[in-house]
């Protein structure tokens, strides 16, 4: 039997790009995908997500157009939108693959299932076969939770339940659309049905939406939406889903709102079940495989990347992360860094943030000065939005004389978080930062106002 060095289990963002950059380090290498290559993230989620709202933001463009000077009449095609999707996963999808054939990865399309430790390694039955790999790497991604909420198994069956995946194939638009749970998924989602004329009601257990992020950036997610007729209903528990609707606790009231679909988006969990993991006597954390800064597991050439070890459940840090690990087999000094990894919402506006919040970074001692600018102070964004209301903050470690965090709200701000990032994690100093020369006119110069107010 063929031995490999690698054995790559999923092939998501984790996945490929850890038996790409294994096999680019000179390592044989087999990757098992049992559906299709590009995981969650090009499948059923960040692409196919991020492609809808485009379309979206291109409907609402034209319908709110009139305060630019420009009047039409739009037409939304939500099942062309939906074969655009597929069009641009297919072609994604594709890539991947010509790419772990130049790289000359073995593609297994199969569920592989780890049988244990074998005497060149660590064996996995895929299909038919059996493959030994001196090391393995679990890059198996996530699901999403399904909490035993009464008439949810029920709905998904029937369909008037869906989870992030299958809305991603609606060939109609609901009437109104519920999302239990206000979190990132159900924002970007929420964001889509809201902008083409869909009633949506977001239904949180928290007192706040979108767990972490700034509560003032909630608060402008809030107000747009709300205008845009979305409802939030805050601090409510889920008491059931019915063929009519959902019923909900709100302040010890029991209420009811109706409905021709549910959208479950209350988190994931590590998709680590039924796929052998026990025959290693891996360290878990709940379904999560516990990992450290080098994504090595509690067995020695054990890795777990992506989703999988449960840490941030992001396509780019699952990137990092597989770098990481293949650095680590070849024996390059590099390590996993969780504190300046940007987190983006693709809502219209769009939230964007990285580091510490100034609540997080006076709690972890430092000497916290902070700034809040409007992007108004940005020519671009006058330019570009009527009555924006789109913000950036900026906190600064007075002692260390360094940025600590970026939180913003505002068109581009996915794009320009970056520019932040790179400022929190190379520690330039403020006064090293002036002398940047951003381009003239682009929304990123709220970085360079923020800075000077600071
Ligand atoms: P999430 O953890 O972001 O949000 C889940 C929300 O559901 C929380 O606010 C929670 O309080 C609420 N919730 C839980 N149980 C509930 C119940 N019974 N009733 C009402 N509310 C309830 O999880 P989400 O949105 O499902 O996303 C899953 C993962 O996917 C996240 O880890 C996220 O990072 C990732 N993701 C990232 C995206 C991005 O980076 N733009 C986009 C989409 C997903």
């Amino acid at each position: 039997m063929e031995v490999f060095d690698v054995l790559v289990v999923g092939g998501g963002p984790g996945g490929y790009l850890c038996a790409e950059r294994a096999a680019q380090g000179g390592f044989k290498v087999a990757l098992f995908e049992k559906k299709a290559l590009g995981g969650t993230c090009l499948n059923e989620g960040c692409v196919p997500t991020k492609t809808l709202l485009n379309s979206a933001k291109l409907y609402r463009h034209a319908t709110e157009s009139a305060a630019f000077g420009v009047e039409g009449t739009a037409v939304f095609h939500h099942d062309q939108v939906i074969a655009r999707k597929d069009k641009v996963v297919k072609t994604l999808v594709a890539g991947v693959g010509v790419t772990m054939r130049n790289n000359k990865v073995t593609v297994v399309k199969e569920k592989a299932v780890v049988t244990g430790k074998t005497a060149n390694g660590f064996g996995v039955k895929a299909g038919e076969e059996t493959y030994e790999g001196k090391r393995l790497v679990i890059a198996a991604g996530s699901e999403a939770n399904v909490p035993p909420i009464p008439g949810v198994k029920e709905g998904l069956e029937s369909g008037l339940v869906v989870t992030n995946r299958e809305i991603l194939d609606e060939k109609t638009l609901p009437q109104h659309l519920v999302a239990i749970g206000g979190g990132v998924i159900g924002l970007e989602m929420a964001c889509y049905f809201a902008s083409v004329g869909v009633k949506v009601t977001v239904i949180e257990a928290m007192p706040k939406i979108a767990g972490p992020t700034d509560p003032e950036i909630c608060k402008v997610l809030m107000d747009t939406y709300g205008k845009r007729g979305m409802e939030f209903k805050l601090n409510c528990k889920v008491l059931g889903v019915t063929a009519e609707g959902v019923k909900y606790e709100e302040n010890g009231e029991e209420k009811f709102v109706a409905c021709d679909k549910v959208l479950l988006s209350v988190g994931r969990h590590a998709a680590t079940a039924g796929i052998g993991l026990e025959t290693l006597g891996l360290e878990m954390n709940r379904a999560a495989v516990v990992t450290d800064r080098h994504l090595c597991t509690n067995v020695p050439g054990v890795y777990a990347v992506g989703d999988a070890n449960g840490k941030l459940m992001l396509a780019h840090t699952a990137y990092r992360e597989a770098e990481v690990a293949v650095n680590h087999m070849l024996g390059i000094a590099d390590e996993m860094r969780y504190d300046v990894i940007p987190s983006v919402i693709y809502t219209d506006p769009e939230v964007a943030f990285v580091g510490l919040s100034a609540d997080d970074a006076k709690k972890a001692g430092m000497n916290v000065k902070e700034v809040k600018l409007p992007m108004q102070y940005a020519g671009r964004y006058v330019a570009e939005n009527e009555r924006g209301t789109g913000f950036i903050k900026l906190v600064l470690d007075q002692d260390r004389k360094r940025l600590v965090g970026c939180q913003m709200v505002g068109s581009y701000a996915s794009e320009i978080i970056m520019t932040a990032t790179m400022m929190v994690d190379t520690e330039l100093t403020p006064a090293r930062l002036k002398k940047l020369v951003f381009p003239h006119p682009t929304v990123s110069e709220i970085i360079r106002e923020a800075i000077f107010a600071l």
